[in-house]
């Protein structure tokens, strides 16, 4: 019986002291292989008094079963720390920032980050409309009547369907008002579609970011103070800009927003056209037809619009002197701004 006792020990001490499991399958073959040192006891049976054996047998028997237990246990408990140390050694933490910068934001987006950002400081939310409008939102409920020559003004793709890839995002002004009551402000960015001759300044694909603050009271002041603001942030300083008179149908009066071409700063070149100024706003207050024709009192409402030449604003704001630039798909534009 003393030397069952021992061997317990032996084996218990063993097999915690196992480090890993090549040393802990050496311990099993001590113990419980055919040559081990429990078989040994096993063998020793046959020199006891018989009334003894059974009883030997059972000892013998109950302390296999308890080291097989415990040698189980001690591996799964190896298998687990190898497996962690196999882990921690090939830890790979896909959250780390990259050592280098794969790519980087198109000067739109980045552009259009900022105006968003602008507006969302004053109060305004971003609203949007579909791209392919009809007519009424489009035209109509902007005092475009059907038979107007205003129409002519936007060189004006058709469906077949009778549908229209938008002209500008004006459409999304009045989406807005039949959904809303006012006072509100939205800012609307979007792509806009025109039957236009391409040249450095002008694309058949272009985008638009139109505004639209609707409350009482609001006067050219607040329309003038809203966009200086804006042009002063995207330009990162004071540039000079100027208003003009200008005619659209649904603001009255209408106004373009000029900035001083930054290309020529005022002298005069091929991309002001010789003027020293580039048109980038296009504004007004907003005409009481467009309030009527979507169920708002103009006695009580009034309010400012205004549809910023987004591509162009991209343009001015990185001196970048052609506008299919923009969508040439040139990398290195990507990678320098
Ligand atoms: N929608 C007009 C255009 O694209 C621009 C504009 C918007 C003018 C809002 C005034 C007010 O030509």
């Amino acid at each position: 019986m003393s030397d069952l006792v021992a061997l317990r020990a032996e084996a218990t001490s063993a097999l915690t002291g196992a480090a890993d499991l090549r040393a802990l399958d050496d311990v099993r073959v001590r113990f419980l292989g055919k040559k081990g040192a429990i078989k040994a006891l096993l063998k020793k049976t046959g020199q006891l008094p018989p009334e003894d054996r059974k009883g030997w047998g059972m000892q013998v028997n109950a302390l296999v079963k308890e080291v097989t237990s415990a040698l189980e246990g001690r591996k799964a408990e190896l298998e687990r720390a190898a497996q962690e140390a196999a882990l921690e050694a090939g830890w790979l933490d896909p959250t780390l920032p990259s050592p280098r910068l794969q790519g980087g934001l198109h000067p739109i987006t980045k552009v259009l980050m900022e105006v968003v950002d602008h507006f969302h400081g004053l109060g305004y939310s971003v609203a949007s409309g579909p791209e392919i409008e009809d007519a009424f939102h489009n035209f109509d409920a902007l005092n475009i009547p059907a038979n107007h020559p205003a129409r002519d003004v936007w060189d004006t793709f058709y469906l077949t369907t009778g549908e229209i890839p938008r002209t500008h995002t004006s459409s999304v002004q009045i989406r807005t008002l039949e959904s809303r009551e006012p006072p509100l402000r939205i800012i609307a960015p979007g792509k806009c579609f025109r039957n236009e001759t391409i040249d450095a300044t002008h694309l058949a694909a272009f985008n638009q970011c139109e505004g639209l603050y609707i409350d009482r009271n609001v006067t050219v002041g607040h329309l003038k103070a809203t966009l200086e603001g804006l042009v002063e942030r995207l330009m990162g300083r004071k540039v000079p800009t100027r208003f003009r008179p200008a005619f659209y149908p649904f603001v009255e009066p209408g106004l373009d927003l000029d900035i001083e071409c930054i290309f020529c700063i005022g002298e005069g070149c091929s991309i002001c056209k010789d003027s020293g100024w580039i048109e980038v706003i296009p504004c007004g207050m907003v005409h009481p037809n467009v309030l009527r024709a979507c169920g708002h009192d103009p006695e009580e409402w009034n309010g400012f619009a205004f549809g910023m030449g987004f591509d162009r604003m991209v343009m001015l704001r990185y001196g970048i002197d052609d506008l299919r630039r923009l969508y040439d798909g040139n990398l290195d534009l990507v990678r320098k701004l």
